[in-house]
């Protein structure tokens, strides 16, 4: 039998959560939609119609967007959450502006964290539970322009790891999905056009969310999209030596695009 979910998704009205929403909702007795952006959740809602959908309109960085949620999500049966917000840069880092940094880091891993430890207590009334955290290639794979994004990507990933051991005696799966590159907003025109220029495989938001719920009706505790980034990622932990040459090899190039 398929399950069936009753669900928080952040980050639902951009390109990746849109998708999965467009998906998601088939299998969900509840969508709580999170987002910073009224009219486009307003949007989604209206086109997800035939399912109770909750839009939440907030900053996750804001305490009262948790309590917001936390408050949508009691009683509710909630047994999915869906940390898929999250904001990118690429950018030198000795000129990066110091309170991107923080607003990076503050987006991609506390906030992800704080509301996790927010509806742990809801999750934890469901008979199974699911937290999914979207991570990122790019945290397990450092990558020359993106060390503050990488960073928080390998922080998720790390806090991932600990809380689903944390929780390996409860109802609640904590799981980490890892997109690689993907044909969104969040990618700048000089990510574009360096991806254009490396070849890089891009992802169109319809087949990460097509991955997303093969991953969502497994159990693997963590899943990379593409399977030369997972090979990838496996060579940079047995030997990081031969991606840090190739990356060398590709700087000149990557400067040439890096906004500084
Ligand atoms: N696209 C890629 O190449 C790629 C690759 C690997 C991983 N990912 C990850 O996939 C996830 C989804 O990204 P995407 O590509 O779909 O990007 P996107 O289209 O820009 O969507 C990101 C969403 O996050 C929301 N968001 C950002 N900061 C927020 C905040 N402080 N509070 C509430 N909502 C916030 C945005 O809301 P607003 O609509 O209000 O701006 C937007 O809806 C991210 O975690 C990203 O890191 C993406």
């Amino acid at each position: 039998m398929t399950a069936r979910y009753r669900a928080v998704l952040t980050g639902a009205a951009g390109g990746i959560g849109t998708a999965i929403a467009r998906r998601l909702v088939a299998q969900s007795d509840l969508l709580i939609i999170v987002g910073r952006d009224r009219e486009r959740l307003v949007g989604l809602a209206r086109e997800l119609a035939g399912t109770p959908v909750q839009t939440i309109c907030g900053d996750l960085c804001d305490p009262r967007t948790v309590l917001a949620v936390t408050a949508a999500a009691r009683d509710s049966g909630v047994n999915l959450l869906v940390n898929n917000a999250g904001v990118s840069a690429f950018h030198a880092f000795e000129t990066q502006d110091p309170m991107a940094i923080r607003q990076l880091i503050d987006t991609n891993l506390v906030a992800p964290m704080l509301l996790t430890r927010a509806l742990l207590p809801q999750l934890g009334l469901a008979p199974a539970a699911q937290v999914i955290n979207i991570g990122s290639v790019f945290g397990s794979l450092g990558f020359p322009g993106f060390a503050a994004y990488g960073a928080a990507k390998a922080g998720l990933a790390g806090f991932s790891q600990s809380l689903r051991r944390e929780l390996a005696d409860t109802t609640i799966a904590v799981r980490h999905f890892s997109p690689r590159a993907t044909r969104t907003a969040i990618n700048s025109a000089a990510v574009d056009a360096l991806n254009r220029e490396l070849g890089t495989t891009e992802d169109t938001p319809e087949a990460v969310a097509e991955a997303f719920m093969r991953f969502l009706a497994g159990t693997a505790a963590q899943h990379t999209v593409g399977t030369k980034e997972r090979f990838f990622v496996l060579l940079n932990k047995l030997l990081p030596g031969l991606p840090e040459n190739a990356l060398r090899k590709q700087l000149v190039q990557i400067r040439k695009h890096l906004p500084h």
